[in-house]
């Protein structure tokens, strides 16, 4: 830079110096801090009052979908950043995201952000992304089922398209079957410490999995209390494709509070998913485990701060991608 600096201005006077590494300075400290927690505090004074009513609402309705909703923000955010390119839906000329292989059959609550937005289009239209909503609709849901809150940072824009082959391409998002070293570095590579991975996976205190996902680890004796596993494979039979839709709790004692027994399952041995057993199998992140299940308000904490980076993965500001009017489909 410094090089790059005085060789283009030789021929300039100071001054011109000056105001060139001014302009420079604010570029860098605009870019530095993109989002912000007030970013919405005079165009829309009703957007939290507006998504919170609506996800309570919902949760009411059904509580897994608080899980759902919680989920769909973190597959936003793993596949070309957080700016609401999961929720595009098919038509006869594009295939975007939802029916990649960790999503199809799979991702839930669609129709619940839909309504929201269309509940924030009357409060405030055309100024709220789809991609905020989805941050702020998962902070609520953690919240409604009892979990942490914090300040979401805001000011995500929506992209205008989706890409069916960057979210089915292995590794972008993470697998059931993973090992703990690969978690590690899926997770790494978009920025997330083994410790937010670890404190992120806490929200397998709340929702479901399929037989599908949890499958080879139930018919496997390593590492899984075998009382556990003789429960799970009474609704999950052994042969591939029998029951592969059938529901289990990956929270056995509380699914629907958003609580650290996620973190006490693992230490017993009843984790649902193998990635999520991995966490606990005498590896690097056994000690961080232990800390959770002792010390819940430690788990939240951590929880909140890594939700805050998790939504901050490459999202578009500026005049980059749209407002859009409708989650489903671009403007
Ligand atoms: C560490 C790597 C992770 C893996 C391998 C993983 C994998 C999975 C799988 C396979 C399911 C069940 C899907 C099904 O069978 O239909 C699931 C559910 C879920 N995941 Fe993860 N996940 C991971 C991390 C996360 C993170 C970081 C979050 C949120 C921040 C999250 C939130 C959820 C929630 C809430 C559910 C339940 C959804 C529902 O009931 O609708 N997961 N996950
Ligand atoms: C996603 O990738 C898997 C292989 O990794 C392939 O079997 C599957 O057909 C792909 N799905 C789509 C919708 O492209
Ligand atoms: C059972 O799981 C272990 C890892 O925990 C793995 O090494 C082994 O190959 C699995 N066995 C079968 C039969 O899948």
């Amino acid at each position: 830079m410094a090089s790059l600096f005085s060789s283009s201005s030789s021929s300039s006077s100071s001054s011109s110096n000056v105001i060139f590494m001014f302009v420079i300075l604010v570029f860098f400290m605009g870019t530095s801090s993109a989002l912000s927690t007030n970013f919405y505090s005079k165009t829309c004074p009703k957007l939290f009052n507006t998504i919170q009513s609506e996800v309570e609402s919902a949760v009411s309705k059904e509580e897994r979908m608080g899980a759902s909703l919680l989920r769909l923000f973190f597959h936003d955010c793993f596949v070309n950043g957080c700016d609401g390119s999961v929720l595009l839906e098919d038509t006869s000329s594009f295939k975007g995201e939802q029916t990649a292989g960790p999503n199809v059959n799979s991702l839930r609550g669609f129709g619940v952000i839909e309504k929201i937005k269309s509940k924030v289009e009357d409060v405030c239209p055309g100024v709220v992304s789809c991609a905020d909503i989805l941050a702020i609709a998962s902070r609520d849901s953690v919240v409604t089922l009892g979990g942490p809150s914090w300040d979401v940072k805001l000011g995500r824009r929506d992209s205008k398209t989706a890409s069916l082959s960057d979210a089915n391409r292995t590794g972008t998002l993470p697998s059931p079957f993973s090992s703990l070293s690969t978690l590690v570095s899926r997770f790494g590579a978009l920025g997330l410490s083994a410790k937010d991975m670890v404190a992120l996976s806490g929200s397998h205190t709340i929702g479901k999995a399929r037989c599908f996902s949890f499958r080879p680890r139930i018919y496997n004796t390593s590492l899984i209390d075998s009382s556990f596993a003789k429960t799970r494979q009474a609704n999950c039979p052994g042969t591939r494709g029998n029951g592969d839709k059938n529901l289990a709790p990956l929270d056995l004692q509380s699914p629907t509070a958003f609580d650290n027994n996620y973190y006490k399952n693992l230490i017993n041995q009843k984790g649902l998913l193998f990635s999520d057993q991995q966490l606990y199998s005498g590896g690097s992140t056994d000690s961080q485990i232990e800390k959770y299940s002792k010390k819940p308000e430690t788990f939240f904490s951590d929880f909140a701060a890594a939700m805050i980076k998790m939504g901050d993965i490459s999202p578009l500001t500026g005049s980059n991608g749209e407002i859009r009017k409708k989650c489903g489909k671009p403007n």
